[in-house]
């Protein structure tokens, strides 16, 4: 057996399903539990996907339709002045298959692949099943919550590992990585020939500056992004990697028998959603301001918030001012008050006792009412 962490259910998913029922039930639920926008995709996405369904709709190619490829490649470019030829961008469905073929494609069974704690819980998960062994590098609030290139070090030098995997902004933290601390990330990689997998879902949802992606450092890592959460689009199940070099040909043979390719519905949507930049920054503002409400809210509250959380749509709140057992005190607050919110074991199966995640994603309305209704809970 070579990792001692064994699958664990999304505690968020539960919780989910406690508050979906409680509203069967007649109960009005404010859902700060769930990582997704409540919005739409653009009104072009939709009509892509009429005018598509004119046409016959067979499988794609197992990389993906070319001129969604192009696309990309032409999107890297735009936002981040790099070229990126488009054979080296397969899409997948959601990022979520993403992850599984870069881990087939770049590691073997046994080899060991690092991850911040606290962090999104389906990497263990996957890593775990597909028996590739885990490292998991705590990062802390006094630190933002971001990882240094000399946690890496430290954590490299107790027990060496093949790959690391890091998201920026950050599930369930926010935290994001400045050009300096993601290029000394990628430094300190090389130098261990540790491969670097950047997973990059929450670009575009950044309160303080501009992304960076891992490809203005180099072209040897692998880039994971999906368009479910800036573009609205977590249920169409669409995403894409940018692969080195070695890891195409593998990668796109692991993807025609496993998935042979993405759904071809989804992937015309996507090459809609990509001209949309614009409305999808407005959505991006709402969410900056339901930020800005939802912490302030927090810490009248009582809850310990890490400054900063600039990206995703997430606090990750230190709730151990009223419990040492988020789980108990989530099911709780939902049952009390109808505020779903994540209990932080769901991304740290050490300290996430003590931890909640709130999700902004929702409306603002969403977010005020909840703060209120936490009110008299908290104080009982
Ligand atoms: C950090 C991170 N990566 C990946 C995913 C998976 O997203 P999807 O498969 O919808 O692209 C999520 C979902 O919440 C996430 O938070």
């Amino acid at each position: 057996m070579i990792n001692e962490n064994p699958i664990r259910p999304f505690y968020v998913m539960e919780i989910m399903a406690r508050a979906q029922a409680l509203e069967a039930q007649g109960r009005s639920v404010c859902h700060l539990e769930i990582g997704e926008p409540g919005d739409r995709p653009a009104q072009s996405v939709l009509d892509a996907v009429h005018t598509s369904l004119e046409r016959p709709m067979g499988y794609t190619a197992a990389k993906g339709l070319p001129a969604l490829r192009e696309r990309l490649s032409h999107y890297y470019a735009q936002q981040h002045g790099v070229e990126v030829n488009a054979e080296r961008i397969v899409v997948t469905m959601g990022s979520s298959s993403g992850f599984i073929l870069t881990f087939l494609a770049a590691f073997a069974p046994g080899q060991r692949v690092a991850v911040t704690r606290p962090g999104y819980p389906a990497y263990l998960n996957i890593l775990t099943s597909l028996n590739i062994g885990t490292v998991e590098i705590p990062v802390s609030p006094a630190n933002g919550w971001k990882l240094t290139a000399a946690d890496i070090e430290a954590a490299y030098k107790r027990s060496p590992f093949e790959g690391l995997l890091v998201a920026s902004p950050a599930n369930p933290t926010g935290a994001v990585l400045d050009r300096d601390e993601l290029g000394a990330i990628i430094v300190c990689c090389d130098r261990l020939g540790v491969r670097f997998i950047s997973d990059e879902i929450y670009h575009g949802l950044n309160y303080v500056g501009g992304d960076i992606s891992a490809l203005e450092f180099s072209q040897g890592h692998v880039i994971v992004n999906s368009f479910s959460k800036y573009y609205c689009m977590t249920g169409w199940r669409i995403g894409w990697l940018v692969l080195p070099e070695d890891l195409i040909r593998r990668a796109e043979m692991m993807a025609q028998s496993l998935f042979i390719s993405a759904s071809s519905i989804a992937q015309h949507a996507a090459l809609a959603a990509l001209d949309e930049r614009d409305e999808y920054d407005l959505k991006r503002d709402r969410y900056a301001q339901n930020r800005l409400v939802l912490a302030n809210g927090l810490k009248e509250l009582g809850f310990g918030l890490a400054d900063p959380s600039d990206g995703a749509f997430y606090a990750y709140a230190d709730a151990s001012a009223f419990t040492n057992d988020t789980m108990e005190f989530c099911v709780r607050m939902l049952d009390e008050t109808g505020v779903a919110a994540t209990p932080g074991l769901d991304f740290d199966r050490t300290d996430g006792h003590k931890y909640v995640r709130f999700s902004y994603a929702g409306t603002l309305e969403s977010i005020e009412t909840a703060l209120n209704r936490m009110r008299p809970f908290l104080r009982r």
